[in-house]
């Protein structure tokens, strides 16, 4: 579904993870087929993978914009709100996603929810003051009535995991987040946290995978 809103010329915005991975594959048959387009990737991880398909990249410095993103998400609701950094790559999926005029999420049904926060919520922060920030973070989830605390995200040696800026991240368990937009600027005043993985009024489409087949949800 996310393959028929793209036309040939245009430039692609390319998410992380296991469902956006899809997306590139798929993409990466049609270039193969001689297919024009011109993307970005939001992680290391999807520019290794589009190289691997011959897909021409790009970044931000040489162009200005790009037509439509696509990429996954860990939650969404009924607004299109996301919580997205589930694969740490949050920071790159935003300054993509911002850069487009038109993000759009695929993702299945399990992801859809009433209210944000069941998910824990991924934040990215600078290593430096790490425990200065950890206790500013910890002060905002009391005041937004969080139902958890935060854990700084490990990778699978055990080490503390980096993202490809070279940032930590801390997942803040909320149960349920009430005020995103006031959530997010707290968050954003903090001055060693460099990006939340709360995407605000960014997307306006989703393919959402349902056991009946795709669902559009539109804004
Ligand atoms: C990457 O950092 C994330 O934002 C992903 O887009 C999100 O975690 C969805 O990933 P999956 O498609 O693997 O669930």
């Amino acid at each position: 579904m996310a393959l028929t809103q793209v036309e040939s010329g245009m430039r692609l915005g390319l998410g992380t993870g296991s469902t956006a991975k899809h997306f590139v594959e798929l993409l990466g048959e049609r270039v193969a087929q001689g297919f024009d387009c011109l993307c970005v990737p939001t992680s290391e991880v999807t520019a290794a993978q589009a190289r691997s398909l011959d897909i021409p990249l790009t970044d931000l410095d040489t162009i200005d914009r790009l037509d439509i993103t696509i990429d996954g998400a860990d939650e969404l609701d009924l607004a299109l709100n996301l919580i997205k950094g589930g694969g740490g790559a949050l920071l790159r999926e935003k300054i993509v996603a911002a850069a487009s005029d038109q993000m759009i999420v695929i993702a299945d049904a399990s992801k859809l929810v009433e209210t944000l926060g069941r998910y824990p919520l991924p934040i990215e922060v600078n290593p430096f003051g790490l425990g200065a920030t950890r206790r500013s973070i910890e002060a905002v989830l009391v005041a937004q009535g969080a139902e958890g605390g935060l854990k700084l995200r490990l990778a699978a040696t055990g080490e503390s995991f980096v993202t490809d800026g070279g940032h930590l991240i801390l997942d803040a368990f909320f149960g349920r987040i009430s005020q995103p937009e006031a959530l997010s600027r707290a968050l954003l005043d903090i001055p060693g946290v460099v990006q939340h993985g709360l995407f605000l009024n960014m997307c306006k489409k989703a393919y959402v995978a349902t056991a009946d087949g795709v669902r559009t949800i539109l804004t």
